[in-house]
């Protein structure tokens, strides 16, 4: 039923192999995480993961240093921009907005990095520079989600059972209508056919995108599952 739905919305998107697949394994990725915390710190493992990857892999090996960089760049911008429509909003909503600012800025930082990263080969001069400087800003975002922001959402989100589960099913559904790897020479492309055309929109014209996903149809919301099946818009601003 949700390729069903979703094919009506984006056509081009599940004309690509691999999407009908993709669609199957969307209940069990966005049921894995009890927690919004557990949902984000397994992004930020995985992201540091990359950024190991990058950095392990022999001066010579070229083609695995660009692998893991692509990896790098799709999911921090996966990341960031479901950080921007599900956590902050709720930052606002439970905590204060000036919280919800303070790392929409440190996002707004590491969007600029990760386009510069984005474009340049590894063995480019600027690249190691750059990618210190991203990994930098990085662990600072991760330091202050991990250590003060969530920590105080979840004692917030703690009033009732199986908010933060929910909030986590948002994030992880919201970055899963992203696309993992840019499709520049795909004749059908999906919305953002480049990590930069991706971070360049505007992020209200984004969240248009992810309104119309059909967030009820999941299993658990068929069989009435309080909390579950909600959608972005559960915890998005209109
Ligand atoms: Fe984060």
């Amino acid at each position: 039923m949700i390729t069903h739905r979703l094919r009506l919305l984006y056509p081009a998107l599940l004309a690509r192999p691999g999407f009908t697949l993709a669609a199957r394994r969307l209940t069990t990725q966005t049921t894995a995480f009890n927690t919004v915390t557990d949902a984000i710190k397994a992004d930020h493992r995985e992201l540091e993961r990359y950024y190991d990857n990058i950095v392990a892999a022999e001066p010579e090996d070229v083609d695995t240093k660009v692998r893991w960089q692509n990896m790098l760049v799709w999911e921090l911008a996966r990341h960031s921009v479901g950080e921007e429509l599900v956590l902050y909003p709720a930052f606002e909503d439970y905590l204060t907005r000036a919280i919800a600012d303070k790392d929409r800025s440190a996002h707004l930082d590491l969007k600029h990095k990760l386009k510069t990263l984005q474009s340049l080969y590894p063995s480019s001069k600027e690249f190691t520079p750059t990618l210190d400087s991203l990994i930098a800003s990085l662990r600072y975002h991760i330091a202050e989600e991990e250590t003060h922001d969530l920590p105080a959402l979840e004692d917030k989100l703690a009033i009732r059972e199986g908010l933060s589960r929910s909030l986590a099913r948002s994030f992880e559904r919201t970055k899963w209508l992203v696309p993992t790897r840019a499709h520049p020479s795909a004749p059908d492309r999906p919305p953002w056919e480049t990590v930069v055309a991706f971070l360049n929109a505007p992020i209200d014209r984004v969240r248009d995108v992810f309104l119309r996903f059909p967030a009820g149809d999941t299993p658990a919301a068929e069989k009435g599952v309080k909390g579950e099946g909600q959608g972005v818009e559960d915890f998005g601003r209109g």
